[in-house]
């Protein structure tokens, strides 16, 4: 609760202080079928634009793209191994996602 009131506070507080800059962090997931030399699916972490993470499905792995992200497991040996996991999951999910959509649209290439 500390916390919650704490992040609302920086939330009003926060636009008005000149020394304020705007960061922003995006997950990009990309899924597809029947691509020909393309993963079927990829998912991307950026940081202010610039990539910081990838997975895709050939390589089955989360990797930093930044020395600075590599240094993570300093703090969290097992950082890499779980965000591989959730990459894994969201890999399987959306692969559920694109056969329910072939069936809506009656696709039946890729
Ligand atoms: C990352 O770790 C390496 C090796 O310990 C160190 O030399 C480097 O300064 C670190 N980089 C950052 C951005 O912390
Ligand atoms: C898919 O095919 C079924 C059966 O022919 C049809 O009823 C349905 O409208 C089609 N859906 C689309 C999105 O074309």
């Amino acid at each position: 609760m500390k916390m919650l009131l704490f992040l609302l506070l920086l939330g009003i507080v926060g636009p008005h202080c000149t020394s304020a800059r705007t960061h922003s962090l995006k997950y990009f997931y990309t899924a597809s079928s029947g691509v020909p030399n393309f993963p079927e699916f990829v998912g991307v972490g950026l940081v202010d634009e610039v990539e910081m993470t990838h997975y895709d499905s050939n390589t089955r792995r989360e990797e930093p793209k930044q020395d600075w992200m590599n240094n993570i497991t300093d703090e969290v040996p097992q950082y890499w191994e779980g965000e591989t996991q959730n990459s894994l999951g969201n890999q399987q999910g959306y692969k559920v996602d694109i056969e329910t959509l072939k069936q809506r649209f009656n696709q039946t290439g890729g």
